[in-house]
């Protein structure tokens, strides 16, 4: 029996004492693209933290499972040498470190012994040729000064080369002209397949016109309130999630009132 690639059931994430994550369940298999859906402050980067495993995002209730295997044991770098790559919605700048150079250390780090810097300079090339980057790229220093397009174009690069099994991209297509946001999913397009799963973090149903999913989860309020085909993010563009509005908590104020 084959286990499904990412099994993430009955979720509950809490930052500093506050529930953010109130229950999340998703299945998502091997080759599958799943977009999770929702308004500003769903939970939707908590549950990005929460999946690479940051310090600050605790898990109360629930598991994850990679592969069949329970994810707590593991801390950040493990789950990331295990083939597990997330793409921030703020990438961090690191001034001093050229993007080849963290490039080259990010991957010596996934692949080890199997890393080939000769290889790597070939693939490196094609890759930001296939990105529409230019190779004076390499030398800049990570986010130092990046526009929004070179940010995310620069987060598909490191996919594109870290060849992870399990990708998850938040909001990676925020903030995109338009064609930018094309060439990023393309990119997304072109690395698709049977060895990938992807989880497509957004607000907007924008980028999946690109790239279509083969499911659709919106996240209102810490909880997945609906799960759908593509045809849900069509619907979501048209009506917004107002419709989902009544389903969050009520807040405190409003219980004591
Ligand atoms: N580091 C943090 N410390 C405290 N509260 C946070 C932190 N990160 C997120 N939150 C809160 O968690 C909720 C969900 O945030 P987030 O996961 O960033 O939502 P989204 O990515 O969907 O906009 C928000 O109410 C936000 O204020
Ligand atoms: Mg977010």
């Amino acid at each position: 029996m084959s286990n499904p690639l990412l099994e993430i059931q009955e979720l509950h994430v809490q930052i500093e004492g506050k529930e953010i994550l109130k229950g999340i369940s998703l299945t998502l298999e091997k080759g599958q693209v799943h977009a999770v859906m929702g308004p500003n402050g769903s939970g939707k980067s908590t549950l990005s933290n929460a999946l690479l495993g940051h310090p600050k995002y605790q898990i109360t209730q629930g598991r994850i499972l990679y592969k069949g295997e329970d994810l707590a044991a593991l801390k950040t770098d493990a789950r990331a040498r295990a083939g597990i790559f997330l793409a921030f919605q703020y990438p961090t700048a690191i001034p001093g470190v050229s993007v080849a150079n963290f490039l080259r250390t990010a991957l010596k780090a996934r692949f080890g012994e199997g890393f080939q810097p000769k290889e790597f300079r070939k693939e490196f090339k094609a890759a930001m040729a296939a990105i529409g980057i230019d190779e004076s790229f390499a030398t800049r220093y990570v986010n130092d000064g990046f526009s929004g397009g070179e940010k995310k174009r620069h987060e598909i690069l490191q996919m594109a080369l870290l060849r992870p099994e399990l990708a998850i991209l938040d909001e990676t297509d925020s903030g995109l002209d338009i064609d930018a946001l094309r060439t990023v999913a393309e990119g997304i397009n072109r690395l698709r397949g049977p060895g990938l799963g992807i989880l497509l973090i957004t607000h907007y149903q924008r980028i999946l016109n690109y790239v279509q999913p083969d499911l659709v989860h919106v996240l209102i309020d810490g909880r997945i309130v609906r799960s759908g085909g593509k045809e849900l993010a069509h619907e979501l563009e048209a009506k917004g999630y107002a419709p989902y509005e009544s389903l969050r908590e009520p807040t405190k104020e409003i219980i004591t009132q």
